[in-house]
């Protein structure tokens, strides 16, 4: 099964910037630390990139995308990327381990869950390269008329804390697939698995230049992607102020952007719903990874009826979580990512507090012993007596703080679940079926569960209504975001167009 950590147990390492298929260090010469969450120990130290670290980035990504990489077939893409996989597939023991240690995730989440969709996201666009294809349109005339797919060019890419890796792989692979080049932007939170990226994509064989990574701060490094003049598109995971930034940023230029920001998803049990099924769905939609998901089911509306058997078990299995070191194999929830964000936790839990919500159980840091004493945990939260209009249940918390809502009707129940600026999905426990597809249809977000929660997967596509962001990664979807339609004319007639004849 799972070892104790070797990949982790070294000294403070230390990662420079990849940019042209070499690790440089910053231009400024600076450097930042990354914590271990679950002590606050640095883990590594890293190249603070900034303006001129990202504009050499983008130059050396605009001559590969006209120089080597134009020149790299469909077929050879698609082989790089399946290498890739491949590698971090042979890896994943240790990139779990290092994932865990920077961002806090419990092992038995980054091993088994973020590693091997890692992998798959990779495989699957593999698969996609050599299948990106133009049409043939019939119009009336002696006409031949085609359309071809081609990349957009140079892509930045700047991705959040939550799923380090797995935020990369979702960026950087169908991107490459269709024939880009990429400068992508870490978080300063979780550089670690990005830079170890970088060395397998080094190892794979794509050409220098192909891929940048270029670790630093949002506020410089960020920023300076998002307005860069040379590159065609902005792809942002993040929340949804800083996606408002990115965008005016982005208009400058008229860069194309997409956008995956926050959500405040409504996760609905009825009273006919399998209750213990429910209660493991309210679970994982609000307790996995700590509750830091754009998709968390953070307001949970529980219908009246069954409201207080569901709390009492909910309640339960909340308090049994196993909360504690996540480089442990039995660890169910490990720290927040940052001290920023725990804080920022405790302020919505006495917000809450004060809007009137009771804090049924958790609403603390828990008590723990040794190193972990200085970690950034806290305790599994169920809010009771939310009202939807409440800010603990308009606003994104971030952390493992569920809402509980209670409802009568459909019809209001509805109203309230889409009473909200976020778009980004939902869920609901139902055996009813026409009401589960009724529900479908009358929920304004871009993915919908039914009797389950939180499944993502690289073929179906993923993105939000609303201010949740606009644009679908993954599925075939993605390739929308990274291709750009040219339509190609050709008259067959015999005679020129003679408009001007006589
Ligand atoms: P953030 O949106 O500031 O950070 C995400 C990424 O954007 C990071 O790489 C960051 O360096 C970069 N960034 C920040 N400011 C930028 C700017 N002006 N220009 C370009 N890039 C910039 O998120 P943060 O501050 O870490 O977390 C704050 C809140 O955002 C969280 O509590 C959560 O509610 C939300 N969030 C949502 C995420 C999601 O997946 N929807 C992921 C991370 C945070
Ligand atoms: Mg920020």
């Amino acid at each position: 099964m799972i070892s104790v950590a070797p990949a982790v147990a070294s000294a403070v390492r230390h990662y420079d910037l990849f940019i042209d298929g070499t690790w440089v260090a910053a231009r400024s010469g600076r450097t930042f630390t990354t914590p271990n969450p679950s002590t606050g120990a640095p883990l590594a130290t890293i190249a603070e990139g900034d303006r001129a670290d990202i504009d050499r980035a983008v130059q050396a990504a605009r001559k590969a995308y006209e120089g080597p990489w134009s020149r790299v077939s469909a077929r050879d893409r698609g082989r790089l990327l399946y290498k890739l996989a491949q590698l971090i597939d042979q890896q994943a023991q240790r990139l779990a381990e290092l994932e865990t240690a920077d961002n806090g995730k419990p092992i038995r989440e980054s091993r088994y869950i973020d590693l091997p969709q890692v992998v798959e996201t990779f495989e699957y666009f593999a698969g996609w390269a050599t299948k990106i294809e133009g049409d043939t349109i019939p119009l009336p005339g002696p006409l031949l008329n085609y359309t071809l797919r081609e990349p957009v060019g140079v892509c930045g890419q700047i991705i959040p804390w939550n799923f380090p890796l797995l935020m990369t792989a979702w960026k950087l692979a169908p991107a490459l697939a269709a024939g880009n080049t990429c400068v992508l932007k870490p978080a300063e939170q979780t550089p670690v698995t990005a830079m170890e990226l970088a060395a397998l994509i080094q190892e794979a064989g794509f050409p220098d230049g192909v891929v940048n990574i270029v670790p630093g701060y949002g506020e410089t490094a960020g920023a300076a992607l998002a307005s860069h003049p040379d590159v065609d598109k902005v792809a942002f995971t993040g929340s949804t102020e800083v996606g408002k930034l990115i965008a005016r940023a982005a208009a400058d230029n008229l860069t194309k952007v997409s956008l995956e920001l926050g959500g405040k998803a409504p996760n609905i049990v009825f009273a006919d719903a399998d209750l213990d099924q429910a209660v493991e769905g309210a679970m994982m939609g609000i307790f996995f990874n700590q509750g830091q998901v754009c998709c968390a089911g953070s307001r949970l509306f529980v219908a009246e009826p069954v409201r207080e058997r569901f709390l009492e078990r909910f309640q339960a299995r909340a308090r049994s979580l196993r909360v504690g070191d996540p480089l442990k194999p039995e660890t169910q929830m490990g720290p927040q990512v940052s001290d920023e964000q725990l804080n920022r936790i405790k302020g919505y839990v006495t917000i809450g507090r004060r809007e009137g919500a009771t804090v049924l159980t958790g609403g603390e840091s828990p008590r723990l012993s040794g190193p972990l004493k200085r970690g950034y945990f806290f305790q599994p939260t169920i809010l009771t007596n939310v009202r939807n209009r409440m800010r603990v249940a308009q606003e994104e918390i971030f952390g493992p703080v569920t809402a509980v809502i209670p409802f009568k009707e459909e019809e209001e129940l509805i109203r309230q679940a889409n009473d909200t600026m976020y778009g980004l999905s939902a869920g609901i426990w139902t055996r009813d079926l026409s009401r589960a597809h009724r529900f479908a249809k009358a929920i304004q977000a871009g993915t919908v569960w039914i009797n389950t929660y939180n499944m993502i997967h690289p073929a179906m596509p993923f993105g939000g209504y609303k201010q949740s962001g606009y644009g679908r990664e993954l599925g075939r979807h993605a390739l929308d975001l990274y291709t750009q339609v040219k339509s190609v004319w050709v008259d067959l007639s015999d005679k020129p167009i003679g408009w001007y004849a006589a």
